[in-house]
C-alpha cells in the first residue's frame, strides 16, 4: 500500500507552474471533467469515484480525483493515502493546487477535500470563486478530472453541475434514493440542459431489482421532464466492496475479479467520459455559474 507521500512535483509541478505563468494559448487541450453526484447520502459516490479514477488511470490516462465533499472528505481513506494538504490549504492560498496533490494507487493523483474544516463545508461565493480559479491549472495537466461530490445540492455542487459536460448520478434501488436522484437530475437539466447524464444503480441485490428501479426512474424522467439520462450500469451489493473499504484499497485493485469490480469496470467505460469536454474551461464556467 502506498503511504501518503505528498507528490514531489519534480516533473508535474513544473508543468503546472508553467501553466500558471505562461499566457494560455486559446487552443490548448483541456482535461475532460466528470462530476459524480447523488441526491441522498451514502449511495456509493465515493466508491464509484475512486474506482473509476483507478480504472481510468490504469488504462493510461492522467487522472486527477478532486474530493469536493469538502470538509467531510473520505476518498483518501478509500485509497489508503494520507494527504498532507487539501482543498482548504488551496483555498487559504497557502499552496497551489498542484502542490496539494498526493499520488494514489493506480497512479492517479488525489486532491483531498479536507476533514472538519468549516470554511470548506460552507464556502462563501467569493471563496468558491477563488478556489475554482486556483483549480483551473489542473485542467491543463490532466486528461481527466473526476469530481466526487457530497450528497445533495450544495452551492458548490450546483456550480459544478452547471458547468459539467458529463455527470454520473449514483443511486440505489430504494425509493428514497431514487426520488432524491430524480430531484437532482431535474435540477441539472434545468440549469444545464446540454449535460450528458448517466445513472449508476449501486448496491443492488440483483439485476432484476436494478432494472426495475431504473425503469421507475426512466419512466418519471420521460413523463415529467421529457428526457432521460443514460443507464450506465448497475453494481451489485458485494462484500468485496466492504472488505476493500476496511483494507483501504479500492476493490478494483484488491479484488479485480469480484462482481463489483467488474461492474465498476463497465461504468468506467461509459463513452460519455471520453467526450466530457465543454467549449472552454470547466472551472471558468463553474465560476460564471456562481454569479
Ligand atoms: N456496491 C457495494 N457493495 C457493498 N457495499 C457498498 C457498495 N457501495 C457502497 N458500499 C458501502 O457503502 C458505504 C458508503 O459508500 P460511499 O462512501 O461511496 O457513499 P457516498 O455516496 O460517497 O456517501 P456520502 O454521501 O457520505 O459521500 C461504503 O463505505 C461501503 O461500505
Ligand atoms: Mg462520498
Amino acid at each position: 500500500m502506498l503511504n501518503g507521500t505528498t507528490w514531489s512535483l519534480a516533473r508535474f509541478g513544473a508543468r503546472l507552474r508553467q501553466a500558471g505563468d505562461l499566457a494560455r494559448p486559446p487552443q490548448k487541450k483541456l482535461s475532460r471533467v466528470l462530476s459524480i453526484a447523488s441526491g441522498k447520502g451514502g449511495t456509493g459516490k465515493s466508491i464509484v469515484a475512486t474506482n473509476l479514477a483507478v480504472q481510468r488511470a490504469r488504462r493510461g490516462e492522467r487522472v486527477c480525483l478532486v474530493d469536493f465533499d469538502a470538509g467531510m472528505a473520505n476518498a483518501h481513506l478509500l485509497l489508503g493515502v494520507a494527504p498532507r494538504f487539501d482543498l482548504g490549504h488551496v483555498l487559504d492560498g497557502e499552496i497551489s493546487a498542484g502542490y496539494a496533490l498526493v499520488e494514489a494507487p493506480g497512479g492517479l493523483q488525489l486532491l483531498s477535500g479536507g476533514v472538519g474544516r468549516a470554511a470548506l463545508a460552507n464556502p462563501t461565493r467569493k471563496e468558491l470563486e477563488r478556489l475554482f480559479e486556483a483549480l483551473q491549472p489542473l485542467e491543463e495537466a490532466f486528461d481527466l478530472v473526476i469530481v466526487d461530490h457530497g450528497a445533495g445540492l450544495s452551492y458548490a455542487t450546483m456550480a459544478h453541475l452547471a458547468a459539467s459536460s458529463a455527470l454520473l448520478v449514483v443511486t440505489t434501488h430504494e425509493v428514497t434514493s431514487l426520488s432524491d436522484a430524480y430531484a437532482l437530475y431535474k435540477h441539472v437539466t434545468t440549469v444545464n440542459p446540454r449535460v450528458q447524464a448517466g445513472v449508476v444503480m449501486n448496491r443492488s441485490p440483483d439485476e432484476a431489482t436494478a432494472h426495475a428501479a431504473w425503469e421507475r426512474f426512466r419512466g418519471a424522467s420521460q413523463r415529467f421532464l421529457t428526457r432521460t439520462p443514460e443507464f450506465v450500469g448497475w453494481v451489485p451489493m458485494d462484500e468485496a466492496v466492504v472488505r476493500s473499504v476496511q483494507a483501504r484499497v479500492p476493490v478494483s485493485l484488491r479484488e479485480p475479479e469480484s462482481r463489483a469490480a467488474r461492474a465498476l469496470a463497465t461504468v468506467a467505460s461509459w463513452p460519455a467520459i471520453d467526450t466530457a469536454r465543454g467549449t472552454g474551461s470547466f472551472y471558468a464556467a463553474a465560476r460564471r455559474a456562481l454569479r
